[in-house]
């Protein structure tokens, strides 16, 4: 088998790179482990920001967002009682779009197959060769039998776990890596949101986020232990819980619904530099994560995606190869931005078991920092709804 592009993993990076590709007319395939129902139902990000939403758009896969997806114009910070909102399109004219992850995989993966594009599910013993050279390839095993796809550029996009960045020689790769001492218990239930933005909540029993996929299901994370095992975690400690630190002197009131899922996400930052080798190009999870507060793992390899297609683009159709040498330093410098803003949000929200009385006061002196100056507002609003794409 032969084809230019050869994509590993079928998530968000991997599936929108398929679909900017054959937009440009580059021939791809996509290879992913798992099925098309597991990854199209599999529940994490919930927020988009605008730039994302409008490249999605842009490129034709965003009708069924603009119609269900809700447009949120600002977010509200909850601590010592107070809620305070900062709102996004006052400061910076912009808004997110809050819109599940896995329903961008849906309409990626619908709109691929209608392309008539090549995706390739559940299959298996992928392994990635001769990357160092112009003839790399990808062997892996589908319905029994080892195949070959032959291809001139390699896409990670295989997250976290998977093998493209650990197939890097040995001590090329330098790791950037910062474990938390806590993980979120993820919520999802039956009830309609009890506010019409996200509340971002610090209390003294630790951090807790509502947010929402609809109109009728609820989305909620709680601070807890990072091995902690969610079936400790009843109906009604999850409940009780969420009323206790999601209270405010404001008159805040939490409905409660059935829930439907629930999980634990351990929170780590993690940067992999260079996020390329030869003809191996790393995107997304695959190359760095960031915790999850401020809704930033998705964007970031949306970010990497919206770089490597022009890049391939100009290499392949104007035989200019300066994106594609570029491509880490270019994706490297929003990494950071993003990272750092992640690790700022998580460090002010939640509580640290080592953290002593001088260090909570200052945690709460910066929230009301936030939530009072203008200019400080604004640098979360404009972190928050997105830096620049690539
Ligand atoms: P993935 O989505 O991990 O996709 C990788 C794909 O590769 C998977 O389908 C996997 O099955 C496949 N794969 C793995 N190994 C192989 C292999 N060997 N061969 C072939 N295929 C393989 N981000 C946000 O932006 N906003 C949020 O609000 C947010 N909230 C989150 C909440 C939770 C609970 C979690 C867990 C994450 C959250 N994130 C959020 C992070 C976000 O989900 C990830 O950053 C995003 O999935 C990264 O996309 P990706 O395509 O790089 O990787
Ligand atoms: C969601 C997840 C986040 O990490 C966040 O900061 C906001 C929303 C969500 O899943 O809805």
């Amino acid at each position: 088998m032969r084809t230019t592009i050869g994509i590993i993993g079928a998530g968000p990076a991997g599936l929108l790179l398929s679909h900017l590709l054959h937009l440009q007319g580059i021939d791809n395939v996509v290879l992913e482990l798992r099925s098309r129902s597991y990854i199209e139902n599999r529940i994490r990000a919930g927020v988009l920001e605008h730039d994302v939403a409008g490249l999605l758009r842009d490129s034709g896969v965003g009708a069924r967002m603009d119609r269900e997806g809700l447009l949120h114009h600002g977010t509200i910070l909850r601590f010592g009682g107070r809620s305070r909102r900062i709102d996004f399109q006052d400061l910076t004219g912009k808004s997110v779009m809050v819109y599940g992850q896995h329903e961008v995989v849906r309409d990626l993966v619908a709109r691929r197959l209608a392309d008539g594009g090549d995706l390739r599910f559940e299959v298996s013993d992928v392994s990635i060769h001769d990357i160092q050279t112009d003839t790399p390839s990808i062997r892996f095993t589908e319905n029994g039998e080892t195949k070959t796809l032959h291809c001139d550029i390699i896409a990670g996009c295989d997250g976290f776990h998977g093998i493209c960045r650990p197939s890097l020689p040995a001590g090329f790769i330098r790791d950037f890596d910062r474990i938390y001492p806590f993980g979120w218990l993820g919520i999802l239930a039956e009830v309609s949101p009890s506010s019409e933005e996200l509340v971002y909540a610090r209390h003294p029993n630790g951090f807790a986020l509502l947010s929402m996929r609809s109109p009728t299901i609820g989305r909620f994370y709680l601070q807890c232990p990072p091995d902690e095992n969610a079936d400790t975690w009843s109906d009604d400690r999850i409940w009780s819980e969420l009323h206790t630190r999601l209270a405010d002197n404001e008159g805040f009131r939490l409905t409660e619904g059935p829930i439907i899922q629930k999980g634990v996400t351990a929170m780590r930052s993690y940067v992999a530099e260079p996020m390329q080798s030869g003809r191996l190009f790393l995107l997304g999870d695959a190359a760095h994560i960031v915790p999850p507060t401020g809704a930033k793992g998705m964007n970031m390899a949306i970010g990497d995606v919206a770089v490597l297609a022009r890049a391939l683009e100009r290499h392949i159709k104007h035989k200019d190869s300066q994106g594609l040498d570029t491509y880490s330093r270019t994706c490297l410098r929003r990494v950071w931005n993003v990272q750092r803003f992640s690790w700022w949000m998580t460090s002010m929200l939640h509580n640290f078991a080592d953290a002593n009385a001088f260090d909570e006061q200052v945690r709460l002196a910066e929230l009301d920092y936030v939530t009072t100056s203008r200019a400080a507002a604004t640098t979360l609003a404009e972190n928050y709804v997105g830096l620049a794409l690539g």
